[in-house]
């Protein structure tokens, strides 16, 4: 036994859980993610998969299946193919997804997004989408798994094995993957010039380093975690793409710290939400680039006047008199939620830390459900 727990001890890196372990891999994942996978000189990307451009020019709408934490890569991913390859681009929680064929199967693109590959709701969801006709491109972190054997194509997001039923780094790499496979969309579709995919793809380089400034504030989190870890209820909130960042982060915190929370579109709050705020209610927002922070800081002074402590992910220096709590953000345009993500993955990791909660076990959960 004792020998066992060294072992395990040994595999931790030295971290008190496979969690806090997996979220400071971040950068490495992500390194290991790009790896060969851009050319920066001509603002290309390659993923070795086998979708011809006439196809891609011809696709009128991309979907994306997911669950959970991928569900969020989804959302996020919806939004970057939108705006960069101008196609119609959507995310759909696989257990509700229904795909009948109606308009045009074979120029409907379905992309079920799974790190572990065998997510029965994620599985049927490919199934009904494959056997109304559409193609279909996998996004899973794992060799041989189910969903690579049954998609037309599979792109693999190489964050290496997540042991951490709550997921931090696999999370990050979908992300980084899809953003590459907007890029390819785009490129293929004569939607996004040489010059802006250079910048794009400039800022995804730079993800593994505006991650690790993040990581290196940690002792920032936990101060803030020490002293909001007994609020009753944590709502997240952003825009545009920090909205899935906002869902995100309630979900790391539900999962592992067992509390109350909730993500919304800041806009959304003062339609109902915003009764439930009260000083006990720490509120997240982000506020950084790709998120629309002006719009979401006068979301974040609705609840500052409602007595809410805030904590703010952002580089906007008007933005700190309405924070209780500034994260200041390193800035990558549309990655930059992605980065703030981070830092509510160390606020959910620390309040659970200070609940004594089974950080890499919670209860009632498994990393990967196989049924529907
Ligand atoms: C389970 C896990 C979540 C995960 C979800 C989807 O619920 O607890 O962390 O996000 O499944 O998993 P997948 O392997 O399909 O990404």
């Amino acid at each position: 036994e004792h020998v066992e727990w060294e072992a395990e001890a040994a595999e931790k890196s030295g971290y008190e859980h496979y969690m806090l372990k997996e979220i400071h891999e971040q950068p490495t994942a992500l390194r290991q993610t790009l790896s060969g996978r851009i050319d920066e000189l001509n603002g290309e990307v390659d993923l070795d998969i086998d979708l011809p451009k006439e196809y891609l020019n011809s696709l009128e709408e991309v979907t994306f299946v997911a669950c959970g934490t991928s569900y969020h890569a989804g959302l996020y991913a919806a939004q970057l193919v939108e705006s960069l390859a101008d196609v119609r681009a959507s995310a759909e929680i696989a257990s509700e997804y229904e795909f009948d064929g109606g308009r045009d199967p074979w120029r409907t693109l379905v992309v079920p997004v799974t790190q572990s590959g065998e997510t029965a709701d994620t599985l049927s969801a490919l199934r009904r989408a494959k056997r109304a006709g559409a193609r279909s491109l996998a996004v899973t972190n794992t060799l041989g798994s189910t969903v690579t054997r049954e998609a037309d194509e599979t792109v693999f997001i190489r964050a290496g094995p997540e042991i951490g039923v709550a997921a931090t780094k696999t999370f990050v790499s979908q992300v980084a993957t899809l953003a590459l496979l907007s890029v390819a969309f785009a490129r293929a579709r004569g939607e996004l010039s040489t010059t802006d995919a250079i910048e794009f793809l400039g800022h995804v380089r730079q993800l593994p380093g505006a991650v690790q400034k993040v990581l290196d504030e940690e002792a920032a989190f936990k101060e803030a975690a020490t002293e909001y870890a007994d609020g009753e209820a944590f709502f997240f909130i952003g825009r545009k793409l920090g909205y899935p960042v906002a869902l995100e982060g309630a979900l790391k915190l539900k999962e592992i710290a067992y509390v109350h929370a909730e993500g919304f579109a800041a806009g959304e709050l003062k339609h109902g939400p915003l009764a439930l705020v009260t000083p006990k209610s720490p509120v997240l927002a982000v506020l950084t680039q790709g998120s629309s922070p002006e719009a979401t800081l006068n979301n974040v002074k609705e609840v500052e006047s409602r007595g809410a402590p805030v904590l703010g992910c952002t580089s906007l220096r008007d933005a700190e008199k309405f924070l209780d709590v500034t994260f200041d953000m390193p800035e990558l345009g549309a990655l930059s939620p992605l980065i703030a993500n981070v830092c509510f993955q160390l606020f959910a990791y620390h309040v659970a830390k200070l609940k004594g909660r089974s950080i890499d076990k919670p209860r009632n959960l498994a990393k990967s459900v196989t049924v529907e």
